[in-house]
């Protein structure tokens, strides 16, 4: 049989597929693993593929933004040469990147199946390029494996065609995987310099492309009742240049800002802060586990992962300064006690998306 192709091209999906790729070799399933290139940063790529101690890519692209057509459109080229010469018998794909619709759109031009991780959120919000992503892939997909009850539901009421499994997100496998080595190498804290602090992380292209969202946040964080370390990601430093805010905010008393730092650092973080400010997807996710257990405010309209706010650990807070100062008030105020359990699984998604593939292709 060929192999089984892995595709990612951002950190989140570095991160997320790290666990399949884990299981496809403990299996001894053949793959082959593919970098699409969307993110091309070593801070962004390269070090997690380190960190976490993945096989270097088989076929590795680098494809610089241009515009998101013509970002989407060269990975869709880059991907169909590839299938044509690999014709693997399956690609993976994970998430609602750019990548992951241009190569769930080759492959299935090409009229090879695609297995969509992660398949089913939906925030109803179609101003964001992951809403329009996620549904068309999902469309799109011949397996989709759906994290949760509520994504199934999603899919279901759809109508989409292809299979669909309830299997965590590989996010949890993700973070119980690597926790115990974040206790053990990470170095992060030496470099911050607050006691207690509040993490934050923002990059959504719908929040820091608006000025006056961008603005929003960084007076709610430079003003916020405890300080702020921000691992910030290189979309949001480039639109805090073009708005002559980075070297004002650099030398902020109330805020640490870090280049974006590898896995096993942003675990301590999240283990070592006191709440979560953020626009982050996986976040969102990770912040649900035993191992880190932390309050999210979600700096965004809407989520698409409403299982972390029926729970208890995030609450969608808006993009207005005063909400976002009240929120974290109110929530270091009171610390109510957060379940043990993730809505997300418990470790378990990328063996059960492989068993799934080892007998959806007879392996
Ligand atoms: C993308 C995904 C988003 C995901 C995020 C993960 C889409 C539409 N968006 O957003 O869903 O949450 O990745 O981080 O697919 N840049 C660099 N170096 C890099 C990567 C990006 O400098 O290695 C800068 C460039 O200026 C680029 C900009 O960031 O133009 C945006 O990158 P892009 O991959 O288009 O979108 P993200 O904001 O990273
Ligand atoms: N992350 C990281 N370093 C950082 C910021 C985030 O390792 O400086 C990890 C985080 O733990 C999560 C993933 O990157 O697993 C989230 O990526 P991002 O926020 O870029 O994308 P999203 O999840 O919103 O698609």
């Amino acid at each position: 049989m060929n192999d089984i192709m892995v595709v990612a091209g951002t950190r989140p999906e570095i991160i997320k597929m790290a666990p399949l790729i884990r299981a496809l070799q403990k299996n001894k399933i053949p793959f082959t693993f593919v970098h699409c290139g969307q993110h091309y940063d070593y801070e962004m790529s390269q070090q997690f593929i380190e960190e976490l101690e993945l096989p270097e890519p088989d076929y590795s692209y680098k494809v610089k933004a241009y515009s998101q057509g013509e970002q989407t459109a060269r990975i869709i080229a880059n991907i169909e040469r590839l299938l044509k010469k690999t014709k693997p018998a399956l690609v993976l794909v994970e998430g609602d990147t750019n990548g992951v619709l241009a190569t769930a759109l080759a492959t299935i031009k090409l009229g090879m199946p695609v297995g969509h991780v992660e398949a089913g959120l939906r925030s109803f919000d179609l101003r964001m390029p992951e809403e329009h992503n996620r549904r068309l892939t999902d469309h799109l997909s011949t397996y989709l494996f759906a994290p949760t009850k509520n994504a199934e539901s999603n899919l279901k009421k759809e109508s989409v065609w292809g299979k669909i499994y309830v299997t965590g997100n590989t996010v949890i496998d993700a973070v119980i995987q690597h926790i115990p080595l974040a206790e053990r190498k990470s170095k992060v804290m030496e470099k911050i310099r607050f006691e207690k602090f509040a993490l934050a992380t923002a990059h959504r292209a719908e929040n820091v492309d608006n000025p006056p969202v961008l603005k929003n946040f960084i007076k709610a964080f430079t003003e916020a009742p405890i300080p702020v370390v921000y691992p910030m990601h290189p979309r949001t430093i480039k639109r805090l240049k073009q708005n002559r805010i980075y070297q004002k905010i650099k030398r902020s008393e109330n805020l640490q800002i870090l280049p974006p730092v590898g896995y096993l650092d942003f675990l301590t973080l999240m283990k070592k802060c006191e709440i979560i400010l953020t626009g982050s997807g996986g976040i969102q996710e990770e912040a649900t586990t035993p191992q880190i257990r932390k309050p999210v405010l979600v700096l965004r309209l809407s989520t698409e992962r409403p299982e972390a706010v029926e729970a208890g650990f995030a609450k969608v807070v808006g993009t207005e300064k005063q909400n976002i100062l009240e929120a974290i008030e109110k929530t270091l105020e009171n610390k109510g006690l957060l379940p043990t359990n993730s809505p997300y699984g418990n470790g378990d998604a990328a063996e059960k998306i492989v068993e799934i593939i080892k007998c959806e292709l007879s392996l």
